[in-house]
């Protein structure tokens, strides 16, 4: 099963703000929409929160939710209390890939380990406040760089941005 981090960062490692996004990007979660159909994700206890009530679980793909807590309970969505726990779901389903979703916490602890092996980072150029961070260096130190493809701003993007793919040398 390969691993695989799914996140959108600011020029500045922004990725949210009070547990919510910091832009509306339609393309880019089109792009998230159509890369993890069919397969897992792992998301942290508060970025599952930030969906919206009609949009989770997200469908059409395992959803797996960390949280220390033993009593929560995320109708449709697996819950689990460690990202290992979390990874060992999604094996024991026979997907092929599985996708971190985020938040700040989970992506920390994900690039800490060796058997995630890709990130599929949107670039966003924007250097928006926030209170969340993707440490942009991990990746643009060493990894592997193929740019996917690019967005301009207009009606359905806030900000220009570009999808690149890293791959752990
Ligand atoms: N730009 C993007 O691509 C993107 C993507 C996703 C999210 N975001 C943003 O990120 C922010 C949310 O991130 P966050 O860092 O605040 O929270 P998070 O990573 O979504 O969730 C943190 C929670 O996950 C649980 N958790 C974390 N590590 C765990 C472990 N090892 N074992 C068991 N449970 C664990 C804990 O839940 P309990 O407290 O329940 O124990 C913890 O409070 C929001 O602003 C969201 O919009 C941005």
């Amino acid at each position: 099963m390969r691993i695989s981090i799914i996140v959108a960062v600011a020029s500045n490692g922004v990725i949210g703000r009070d547990n919510d996004l910091v832009w509306r990007l339609r393309d880019d979660m089109k792009f998230f929409s159509e890369t993890t159909r069919g397969h897992a994700v792992i998301t942290g206890r508060k970025n599952y929160e930030s969906i919206p009530g009609k949009f989770r679980p997200l469908p059409h793909r395992m959803n797996v939710v960390v949280t220390r807590n033993t009593a929560y309970e995320a109708p449709g969505a697996q819950v689990v209390h460690s990202l290992e726990a979390a990874l060992k779901a999604a094996s024991a389903v026979g997907v092929e890939e599985v996708f971190i979703i985020g938040g700040g916490e989970i992506y920390r602890q994900s690039l800490e380990r060796e058997d995630v092996k890709r990130v599929l980072l949107t670039h966003v150029n924007a250097s928006p406040e926030g209170d969340t961070y993707f440490d942009l260096e991990v990746v643009e130190s060493g990894w592997k760089r193929k740019s996917l493809e690019s967005f301009e701003a207009n009606d359905r993007n806030e900000f220009s941005f570009e999808i690149v793919e890293y791959t752990r040398p």
